[in-house]
């Protein structure tokens, strides 16, 4: 089967992986053996995740990429899915191939209203922003009219975490760093839009669509949800309420944070900050979702879309910060 694999030098012949992503090409490689407990499935669509591709010198030359996808069931030794039935799932085995092995719990069968597009958008970006919406509204004894700052709002897990925490009833602000991106995410339903985590003070102040509202800084985020780290992340740190919780959820600007915890704790006694790391892939939790995207609650996000042989442009698209939202590759 063809599939696409991480190779041994980098696309851009860069040595800032964060740029020039992983170096790949589509070869023919063995069809997949499932194991035990693990399904095969026919993959219709793939999506691009950041992690996977900035960080693809960690893959071993020869790995096939993708984390997630969508495609038609060939055989599930579970016996809780029909073949044939349409599924979206995650799976660390790659799925950018014609075929995919995927353990048996993270299949989600996808509604019948619920295109194949959007369905391969989902599952990686969308469990994230999901499991940390639900860790949001844990701790903090639910989301209603509390204020959730989302950083990265415009790609995958932020337009999906925009929306999330928008449903649970938070004020949410969104940062992104153009106009097109901010725009993007008021779409999404974001109260607030601004261009850096600083300048989110000013936009709750003024209120990014002129009506009068309370500076969001004024009391401070409850909740963060930060997917770009570095200097977004450290600011967060100085703009949050007391008792608030901060998830790191990743780092797309490939920057460290230096982070005054001290000025934090007095300015904000009980406020945390966690290295997120989402560990719910269940085809329970996707379901989820898709029963979201079902009802018209969450909008798959999809901001392009291509066949897969043109897999390098989306990827150079994704790491150049032209794409906005999810791309989604067709494979079939
Ligand atoms: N912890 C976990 O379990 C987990 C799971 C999934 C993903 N992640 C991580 O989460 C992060 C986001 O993933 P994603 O799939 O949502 O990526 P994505 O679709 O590429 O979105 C990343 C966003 O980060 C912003 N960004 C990039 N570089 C920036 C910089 N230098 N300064 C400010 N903003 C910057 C971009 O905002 P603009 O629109 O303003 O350019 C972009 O919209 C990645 O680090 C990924 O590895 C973690």
């Amino acid at each position: 089967m063809r599939a696409i694999v991480r190779t041994g030098a980098d696309d851009a012949g860069s040595r800032d992986a964060a740029q020039a992503g992983p170096g790949m090409e589509m070869r023919e490689v063995p069809a997949p053996r499932p194991g035990p407990d693990e399904a095969v499935v026919e993959v219709v669509a793939v999506s691009l995740n950041f992690g996977g591709l900035a960080y693809g010198e960690l893959a071993r030359p020869g790995t096939v990429l993708g984390a997630d996808g969508v495609g038609v069931l060939l055989h599930d030794p579970s016996g809780r899915l029909p073949a044939r039935t349409r599924v979206a799932f995650t799976s660390p085995h790659g799925t950018w191939a014609e075929r995919a092995v995927v353990p048996c719990d993270s299949l989600a069968e996808v509604p019948p209203t619920v295109s194949d597009t959007d369905a391969a958008a989902l599952p990686g970006a969308g469990l994230t922003a999901l499991q940390a919406v639900d860790t949001l509204q844990a701790a903090l004894g639910g989301l209603a009219g509390r204020n959730v700052l989302v950083t990265g709002a415009a790609g995958g897990v932020g337009g999906y975490a925009v929306q999330l925490a928008k449903r649970a009833g938070a004020a949410v602000t969104a940062v992104a760093r153009s106009v097109e991106r901010q725009e993007h995410a008021r779409r999404l339903g974001a109260d607030r839009v601004a261009g850096s985590v600083e300048a989110a003070e000013d936009a709750g102040a003024a209120g990014a669509d002129g009506a009068a509202e309370t500076g969001t800084n004024s009391v401070g985020f409850d909740g963060v949800i930060d997917t770009v780290g570095g200097e977004a992340l450290a600011a967060a740190c100085r703009m949050v309420a007391p008792g608030a919780l901060i998830l790191n959820v990743g780092h797309a600007s490939g920057r460290a944070s230096l982070i005054d915890v001290e000025a934090m704790r007095r300015r904000a006694p009980g406020a945390r900050i966690e290295a997120f790391v989402c560990t719910d892939v269940s085809g329970r939790a996707l379901s989820r979702l898709l029963a979201m995207v079902a009802a018209g609650e969450l909008e798959a996000n999809v901001g392009r879309t291509r066949p897969w042989g043109e897999y390098r442009q989306a990827v150079r698209e994704l790491l150049g910060r032209t794409s906005v939202g999810k791309t989604v590759l067709r494979v079939s």
